[in-house]
């Protein structure tokens, strides 16, 4: 069975409960305001045409459609891209969906955007290039976060957020865990940092790489949760914006 084949899979299986965490559909109106300022700022100006790459259930999508922008939601999940289509749908915005991998997107964009896929990649700068080819004169926008092996530090507190998460006998994140041979078989699937995902950048032939830390997004969400997970906080989250 082929990598692609499970990761479709898990994410088939995740997209019935993928936006109850709420890292991955907030339901605070402040860390949505502070995510929609974070795309509204890094974008191009709207309306644009922008490409999604492993848009799951919508997340930056949405906040792009919202903004006036023309949006395309690329993923190689139809579980996750039917949610996508819901809520667009609820909210009667226009997202154009397009089930594949997201190392052969479609072309003609002014920018394209991702977040939280590098990570799942079994090639992250092959997947990388592939942008500058839907995008020639446009703009890369990548969202991710510091975690795991990337960093010591966050990978203490990641352990730390989970150990209360138990404690409190909360829900986890995702239905199951990853498939363990395939996390072993991606280059970034055990974290991902500024360093790594700047280099990819720059190999793959995006210029002037523009690092942001995001961290109105960081502000607000740390505000939602109780003592003691307030002390150890949300994984630093950043963008890396190219062209
Ligand atoms: C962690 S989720 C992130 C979803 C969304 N971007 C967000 O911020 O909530 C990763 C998404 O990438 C998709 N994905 C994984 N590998 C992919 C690939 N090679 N091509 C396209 N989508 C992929 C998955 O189906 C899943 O929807």
């Amino acid at each position: 069975m082929a990598i692609v084949d499970d990761i479709r899979r898990f994410w088939d299986d995740d997209a019935p409960t993928y936006d109850d965490a709420p890292g991955h559909k907030p339901r605070s109106p402040a860390v949505l305001a502070a995510w929609t300022a974070a795309v509204a700022h890094l974008l191009p100006a709207a309306p644009a045409r922008v490409l999604d790459c492993g848009a799951g259930t919508g997340f930056l999508s949405l906040i792009a459609a919202r903004l006036g922008h023309d949006v395309t939601a690329l993923d190689l999940s139809e579980g996750m891209l039917a949610r996508l289509g819901a809520a667009a749908d609820a909210e009667q915005l226009r997202v154009q969906v397009v089930v594949g991998p997201a190392e052969l997107p479609p072309a003609d964009f002014d920018a394209v955007m991702e977040r939280h896929l590098l990570w799942t990649l079994p090639d992250p700068v092959a997947a990388l290039r592939a942008w500058r080819a839907a995008a020639p004169a446009g703009r890369l926008v990548a969202f991710e976060s510091l975690w795991g092996d990337a960093d010591p530090l966050e990978r203490l507190r990641g352990r730390g957020r989970e150990w209360l998460r138990r404690a409190r006998g909360g829900a986890p994140d995702h239905h199951g865990a990853y498939p363990e041979a395939v996390r072993a078989s991606l280059p970034w699937g055990s974290g991902t940092s500024p360093r790594r995902v700047t280099e990819a950048v720059a190999e793959a032939g995006w210029r002037t790489a523009r690092l942001v830390r995001l961290r109105d997004v960081e502000w607000a969400s740390t505000a939602e949760l109780p003592l003691p997970e307030r002390l150890i906080g949300v994984a630093p989250r950043f963008a890396v914006v190219a062209r």
